[in-house]
């Protein structure tokens, strides 16, 4: 990581920043260690407007449930929309909307105010109170923005569940949550397809297993055929006539919880990850600004889709919380055809565009192939700055992106965050960081990123180790819903001297100091910028009672979508071989996305007559994993119990 390799921000890049330099970042960071809770309670003053102030910043009494801005009360969506509106901003376009099939809808501040406020009266009206959840199972779309707007303008708790995730997964998250309400669609558009979401719905809740669920609320997108269940299902539309388009916000408390977000951790059963309102806020709206430069008169492009922490944090609240337009896109990148994201770019004079690393791989792959969805094919030139999230940035795709799509002069930031952490954590600034393809930089101002070993002591740069935050954050998780135990042991673990677990592993460089995230260290995998836990698969793998007596599984690496999901299984009849091999895994597969989503669907599933084991009974993953890269195992195998198995499991049918 030489000097020489570094992309250094450009003078007049420097010049316009919002923070402008790296001696700008090094005045930011001193800030921050001088005066903790002083820097914070400073931004959380010039970010935030609060209708009671707060008197108190931070309170660890009762760590590590640690509580920011107590006293002070606040609205997300009156920061959100009102804000702006009283500014002077309510003509100002807040939303562009591309649809699948390309039919473009604009909508303003006033606009988006009046939708959320509208729906916000149905919700009341539908008995929704401040504290009760609410379930957003929604494609990409204005409605789905003002769902979480609404919740939030009349102090629910929202809980989106991604339009992928399968019923029984909806089901779980509904009960989890105790939900009183799910909006959803009749149906979403991807891809030139009508994909069912009312219909999964019913399937999730028709054994009457969700008792704390009223109502179910449908915006109708495709005017497709649907199940309706009396009493308890309304159109949305039907519900929204004669709603006044005012609706006072509920001021709640800052830690009051604005939204639970389910993700996988190490066990079968995925976390409601608990947020709070007033810091999460904060740091949503500071790392808009900071970390993508915001301004009054850039178009954002987020394509995170709601359902997924990056389109909470940097679609529905951190561009509203600052007056941004940013688009709204309902479809795939790859329909009509690979060029797409392109196409939007040119047509929509985008100027900040944040995608993950999985995508910008598949549309290399398409670019290669195709000329006619080569970016040098569109006029790109409305970019100024560009974003990568969710995985590691392998360097050679990071070259691609800045020199075909970026045009060899937009910085790259590529942030690394969690569902966990709200917002950015350690991240280049554009106008400040020289740039290292495939590494994150540094830690964002005020995070106190660090590298440890297993006790909890620091490690010296150029030597890998557990990634931890030293200190809490505003944005920082609250809890696990209904879980606090698990909370504190996956976050906080005793033996890491109260330091919050990341569950990555990283490396900080010898001379730079720049952070590189080496991968997870628990059994979580991460496609396609998709976090699943490897025992969630087991677990959907071996409730397929009638064929599988036993699942382990591991990832990969992948050349597009990062890891993949190789599945060893043993069945309850002979191994398979052949055809009758390639039948019954596209069963197993299908039978995963019936219980998580597609998404989960392994890619390679091996049939072995066992697991490799130790003596005691154990799986050894380690092996698996060597055995799914199609290596020659060359660990120690002397605790193996079969070691012939090895063989076995590594032939393909
Ligand atoms: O392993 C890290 C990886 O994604 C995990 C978090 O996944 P999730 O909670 O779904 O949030 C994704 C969107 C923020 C992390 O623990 N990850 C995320 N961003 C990066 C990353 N790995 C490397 N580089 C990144 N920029």
């Amino acid at each position: 990581m030489s000097e020489t390799q570094a992309y250094l921000p450009s003078a007049a890049w420097q010049e316009q920043a919002h923070v402008k330099g790296m001696a700008a970042y090094q005045a930011l960071v001193a800030e921050s260690e001088a005066d903790y809770q002083g820097y914070w309670a400073r931004l959380a003053r010039e970010f935030v407007t609060w209708q009671t102030p707060f008197t108190q910043v931070l309170n660890e009494s009762n760590a590590p449930f640690f509580k920011w801005f107590e006293d002070g009360r606040l609205n997300v969506s009156y920061n959100c929309l009102d804000r702006n509106v009283e500014r002077g901003l309510g003509d100002k376009v807040a939303i562009i909307f591309e649809a699948d099939d390309g039919a473009v809808t604009k909508v303003t501040y006033s606009e988006l105010l009046a939708k959320t406020a509208q729906l916000a009266n149905v919700l009341k009206s539908r008995g929704v109170k401040k504290g009760d959840r609410v379930v957003i199972y929604m494609s990409m779309s204005v409605e789905g923005v003002a769902a979480m707007q609404a919740c939030a303008r009349i102090g629910a708790t929202h809980s989106v569940v991604f339009g992928g995730f399968s019923a029984q997964s909806l089901r779980d998250r509904v009960q989890d949550a105790g939900a009183v309400m799910v909006i959803t669609a009749d149906e979403q558009l991807r891809g030139g397809k009508a994909l069912p979401l009312k219909s999964i719905v019913d399937e999730a809740l028709a054994d009457g297993s969700c008792p704390t669920l009223k109502d179910v609320i449908v915006y109708q997108r495709t005017g497709g055929k649907i199940g309706w269940v009396e009493g308890r299902d309304h159109w949305l539309h039907e519900l929204l006539a004669g709603q006044s388009t005012v609706c006072e916000p509920e001021w709640v408390e800052a830690e009051h919880p604005l939204f639970l977000l389910y993700t996988s951790g190490s066990t079968g059963k995925p976390k409601g990850v608990q947020h709070s309102s007033g810091g999460y806020l904060l740091h949503a709206a500071l790392t808009t600004k900071w970390t993508f430069d915001l301004k009054d008169n850039d178009v954002f492009w987020c394509t995170a889709d709601i359902g997924w922490v990056t389109g909470h944090s940097y679609i529905a609240y951190g561009p509203l919380a600052l007056g941004g337009t940013e688009i709204v896109f309902e479809g795939v990148p790859t329909y009509p055809d690979a060029g797409r994201f392109w196409k939007m770019i040119e047509k929509h004079k985008v100027s900040i565009f944040y995608t993950a690393p999985t995508a910008i791989r598949s549309l290399i792959k398409a670019a290669e192939t195709s000329e006619a969805v080569h970016p040098a094919r569109y006029d790109l030139s409305s970019l100024r700055l560009l974003g990568s999230v969710g995985e590691p940035i392998n360097p050679a795709a990071w070259e691609w992106y800045h020199k075909h799509v970026g045009g060899g002069r937009c910085p790259i930031v590529d942030t690394f965050w969690q569902t966990e952490t709200g917002g950015h954590m350690i991240t280049p600034l554009p106008g400040a960081t020289p740039l290292i393809p495939g590494s994150c930089t540094l830690p964002f101002p005020g995070i106190t990123t660090a590298i440890v070993d297993e006790t909890g002591n620091d490690v010296p740069n150029g030597q890998g180790g557990i990634l931890v935050v030293k200190k809490p954050w505003p944005s920082m998780i609250r809890t696990i819903w209904n879980d606090p135990d698990r909370f504190k042991k996956s976050y906080y673990p005793s033996e890491l001297k109260g330091y919050y677990l990341a569950g990555d592993g990283a490396i900080r460089d010898a001379d730079t100091g720049y952070f590189t995230i080496t991968g997870r260290i628990d059994d979580v995998l991460n496609v396609s910028g998709h976090r699943m836990g490897t025992m969630e698969i087991e677990s959907a793998l071996v409730s397929c009672t009638e064929l599988v007596a036993e699942a382990a599984v591991v990832g990969r690496p992948d050349d597009t979508t990062g890891e993949a999901i190789c599945a060893f299984v043993v069945l309850k009849r002979p191994r398979p071989t052949g055809d009758e091999a390639k039948v019954i895994a596209k069963q197993l597969r299908d039978h995963v996305a019936k219980e998580i989503g597609p998404i989960a669907k392994p890619k390679d599933i091996r049939f072995g007559d066992n697991l490799p084991k130790t003596r005691s009974g154990k799986i050894m993953r380690r092996l698996l994993r060597s055995v799914a890269k199609g290596e020659a195992v060359t660990q120690d195998t002397s605790t193996l119990e079969n070691p012939a198995i090895l063989e076995q499991l590594g032939q393909a049918y």
